[in-house]
This record gives structure tokens, sequence and C-alpha cells, in this order.
């Protein structure tokens, strides 16, 4: 595809002496149209030229040499010099693209080799699947998908909760009261309660926390029996996470938690001691990060186990030696970013390669709030997660039902909108903002929601199946797509590409999401406004045609934020 970016900077570098790289770099899109489609700000080179910015406009713009081909016009608003290009190019440059490469429009290879690992969505066995967990799910999955489809080299790696003294609790509840529960049936509701009444009971009697302690010792030296129980809570905790993953996706290349990881932190302890950096504190072991102004790491605790921390830094001497990562990304809520800036920190005591400490990459995220406040188990207005994503779908139904009652296989459309929306509403704003959850903004079919997206795109396909969508670009005119309605989309189809390298940029899915609402709302204005079914046979295909590309991008990146389209609703 033709870089117009590209072409400006070349352009001004060729009357001005600045290099071309910096030249690029300076470059905007105005976000007013009207102000041209890229804009150079003068006052960046100011300082360097030793002249008003003004100045500098005037006598950059008077030398500019403007072919007509790429650029149209230009002209200076204040200190910027305003750019706009010419409307047949982009808009045969952009079709040309797609006629070509399809579904695999926008894709690239600036990953090549690059290995990329997220670790996400990282549910903890016996304990509820909670909203946090879907969050993480939500953006791990579409930045998996995005990195890859840019190509990257990506592994998923769900690395489970499924190791800790509470599963020595767990296992001493189940002794005690096992058959009380009807584990097989509800595990993770079961086991959840038999955990608040065993940790009761601790409170109360101390033998009962001695005989947890120990449980957990057991386990950790590999004793039968309790490996046998914790062996069928995973089990039984995973079926029920894939009911949930089956609803959402999700994409998995390892699912080694903290169990797995575990036998491994001796070797982190050996290394800490040899850096001279580990200290006693307490009976407890730690590194002190006094310096880099947080709290104490402890790597281990007083009775001799592991820490969530120390784990966490096996866990990087693994990944680095198995997957030779460039990049890692840790998709959790802001609460754990001290817990990760702690670990980074210490991970360059490891005697790793720079480049292995430096990929070390926390990507936090937002609380999901109730309108009447956050979601927690403790406070009862915890949400059961498959509950809620089962009842998207039923809502979904329903709407659909009363806007279309003859549709046939209601119950898969309805899945794909209902859990859509959740995904979408969860991907639109920056992730680190906290969210409200709220239903009626979720599923309305005109806001800027999956559901908007998906229903411009089912109207897309309403068009190209009762008008010839056979037809090919040699069908059409290109000439015939300047008008303001037409270019606005080309624009938007143009940015795809360099809309998903923002999102890696930026580790932020919410850049694709609010992209795709753009270019749905610049959709239904050219809907509406350009007669799609003139008489002018060619002018109708052209724009058809301009209709068909527009249904590629947006299927394409809904695939990519982890959402299906229907073809009807
Ligand atoms: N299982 C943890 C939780 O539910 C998240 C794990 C995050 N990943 C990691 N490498 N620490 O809070």
């Amino acid at each position: 595809m033709i870089n117009f970016k590209n072409i400006i900077a070349q352009t001004i570098s060729n009357v001005v002496d600045v290099d071309e790289n910096e030249v690029y770099n300076f470059i905007e899109v105005p976000t007013d149209s009207a102000l041209g489609d890229y804009a150079f700000p003068c006052f960046k080179l100011a300082k360097l030229l030793k002249k008003s910015p003004q100045i500098i406009a005037k006598e950059i713009t008077e030398k500019l040499i403007i072919d007509n081909v790429y650029i149209d016009k230009v002209q200076i608003v204040g200190a910027y010099i305003n750019f706009y290009i010419n409307k047949n190019t982009l808009a045969t440059t952009v079709l040309e693209e797609i006629n070509q490469k399809g579904t695999l429009y926008g894709s690239s290879d600036i990953g090549k080799e690059k290995n990329i690992i997220i670790d996400y969505s990282h549910p903890n066995i016996a304990k509820p699947f909670h909203i946090g967990h879907l969050r993480s799910t939500v953006i791990g999955q579409a930045l998996y998908n995005i990195y890859e489809f840019l190509g990257y080299n990506v592994k998923g790696l769900n690395y489970l909760g499924d190791y800790g003294t509470q599963f020595g609790k767990i296992i001493e509840g189940y002794k005690l009261w096992g058959k009380e529960y009807n584990i097989d049936e509800n595990p993770i509701e079961e086991l959840t309660k038999i955990y608040v009444r065993i940790n009761e009971l601790c409170k109360q009697d101390e033998k009962v926390l001695e005989a947890c302690r120990n449980n957990f010792k057991l386990l950790e030296q590999g004793d039968k029996y309790c490996i046998k129980l914790w062996e069928k809570f995973r089990k039984l905790s995973l079926e029920e996470f894939k009911k949930i993953y089956d609803l959402l996706g999700g994409r998995f290349d390892s699912w080694d938690g903290e169990a797995s990881i575990a036998p491994k932190v001796p070797e982190v302890l050996d290394i800490l001691e040899k850096s001279g950096k580990l200290l006693t504190s307490e009976g407890a072991k730690i590194i002190d990060l006094e310096e880099q102004n947080m709290a104490p790491c402890i790597i281990e605790k007083t009775n001799g186990s592991s820490t969530y921390a120390s784990r966490d830094l096996a866990a990087i001497l693994y990944r680095a030696r198995t997957y030779d990562y460039d990049k890692a990304l840790y998709i959790t809520s802001y609460e754990q970013i001290l817990h990760f800036k702690q670990v980074f920190e210490v991970a360059k005591l490891l005697g790793l390669d720079e480049k292995y400490t430096n990929g070390l990459t926390h990507v936090p995220f937002g609380m999901v709030l109730l309108k009447s406040g956050k979601m927690s188990t403790r406070e009862g207005t915890f949400v059961k997660l498959e509950e809620l994503l089962k009842e998207s779908i039923n809502r979904a139904k329903k709407i659909i039902k009363e806007k279309n009652a003859k549709l046939e296989n209601e119950d898969e459309v309805a899945k794909k909108v209902g859990i859509g929306a959740i995904i979408f509403n969860d991907l639109y704003n920056s992730r680190i903002k906290d969210e409200i959850f709220d239903w009626d903004t979720i599923l309305n079919f005109n806001g800027e929601t999956g559901p908007y997206i998906q229903y411009t795109y089912v109207r897309i396909n309403s068009v190209l199946n009762s008008n010839n969508s056979k037809l090919t670009i040699n069908d059409i005119d290109i000439t015939k797509l300047t008008d303001k309605e037409s270019t606005e989309i080309l624009k938007i189809l143009y940015l795809y590409e360099e809309t998903l390298k923002m999102v890696v940029d930026k580790n932020e899915p919410s850049i694709l999401a609010r992209y795709l609402i753009s270019l749905a709302k610049s959709y239904s204005v050219f809907y509406n406004n350009d007669r799609i079914l003139v008489d002018d046979e060619r002018l109708k295909n052209t724009r058809l045609y301009l209709t068909y590309a527009t249904g590629v991008v947006l299927k394409s990146g809904m695939k990519l934020l982890g959402i299906q389209m229907p073809d009807k609703m």
C-alpha cells in the first residue's frame, strides 16, 4: 500500500534540512478532517532552525513540490502545514490492497521471528472464575490475536493458581466433611463453601490449622492421598473453566500453573543467595527494595514455603529458557501492579540476558463495577460468570426476536451477539479505567457496542446478497469514490494496519474497538446519504464494492477482538 505519511515526510525533507525520519515522526493525523489528512507541526522545528513556526511554515510551503498524484493541496493554518491527499489515489491503493489480501488485509510481518508470551486468564482452582479473570481472558485473547496477525510468534499461557497453603485447608475440609457436599456436581461452589467453613474452624482451633499446614507439606512432598485430592479438585475446576472458555474463547498453548513451577523455586533461591542480596528478616527470606522505594519482596516464608513472587521469578527463568521470549505480557488487574514491579526488579538479579528482563511487561486493567459498587465474593455482590454470560445470551435473544421474528438459528445468533456484547464492552474503554457494568449500555444496538457493529455488518451482508455479490474490482470505477462519505470510509480503511500496530505498541485493544466503531459509524452515514442502489450501474457497483471492503475490515477487526459476526440477525 502507498505510504502517504512517508511521501509527505520525503516531500518536506526535500526542502528543509531535517532528517526524513524525524520529519516522519512529527507528522500528525488531524482529528478534524477539515484540517487535512495529515499535518506537519512547524513549531517542532523552531528551535532547530531558529525561526518562528509561522515563518518556517511559509518557507517550507513555498518550496514544496506538489505532484497531485499523492497530494492534492497544502494549506497553512497557524503553525501547521496541512496536507490533503489525492482521493483517487487513496481509493485505489486501499481497494486494490483489499482485493489482493482479502481477509488478510491489515496483516503484516513486522513480528517475524519475535516471540511473545501472554500470561492471561489464569483463574485459581477450587475458587470462582471471577469478573477479573474475564477481563484478563478477553484482553489477553485480543492481544494474542492481534500480535499473531502482525506476524509475531505468540504463546498463550494459562498460569493456573493451583498451588498454595489454601489447598492444605481445602484438603482438610474435604477430609472432614467431603461427603456432605456435592462436589462432583457443582465443584467450585461446593469447594468454596468447604473453604469458608474450614477457615472459620481454623480461627477457633489451632490444631486444625496445624493439620492444614501439614496437608500442604504432604502435598509438596508428593503424598499420594493429598495429590490425588488436589488432582481431583484441579480436574473438576478445569471442567468448569472450560465451560466459560467455550462461550468466551481463550487460546492457550500451556496450562502449566503455579504448582508446576513451585519445584523450580530452589534455583531462584540459589541464584539470589549467591548474588549476596538475599536477606533474612523475621525468619523469612527477602530482597530489600528500599532503594527502589518499594516494600521488600518476600522470596521464602518463615515456614520454608515458596511465595507467589518467588514462583513468578522461577517462571521467568523457565519461560526465558523455554520460549526465548522477546516480550512477556502479564494481564492482571491493577491490584497487582506492586507485585509485578517487585518481581521485575528482583528478576534483574537472576543473571538473565537483558533481553528477558527488558521484555517483562505488566498490562494492568481496571475493576468492573456494578452500578451498586465493586463485585466481590465477600460482599455477596459476586455474579457467577457462567450465569452472567448466559444471561447476556438470553437478553440478546429477546432483543433479536423483537427485531426479527423469522430469524433462523436464533440461538446461534444470540450467542454471538450476547457474548460479543460482553467482550466488546470490556475492550471498548481504555483498559486501565474501571468499568461500570450495565446491561442497557452493553446491549444497546444503537450505542457504541458490539451489537451495533454486528448489526452494521449484517446490513452490509444483506445489501451485498441482494445485489450482485460476485462483484470484482474490475466492475468498478474507483474515480467515483471522491465524495465526502466515501472518502471518510476509505481513510479509515486505510488506517487499519497502522491501528493494529498502535494496539501492540501500547497493548491496548481499545484502540481497535474504537476504530471499528468509527468505521461502522462512517458506514452508516454513507449508507444513509449515498444511495447505493442508483441507476448508474458502474456507480452502484463501486459503492457496493466499498460496502464489501467495509465488511471485510469490520469482520476481521471483530475476529481479532475475539468476537464472531452473525451473517443475519
Ligand atoms: N491466579 C492469579 C489471580 O487470580 C493471577 C496470576 C497472574 N499471573 C502471574 N504470573 N502472576 O490473581
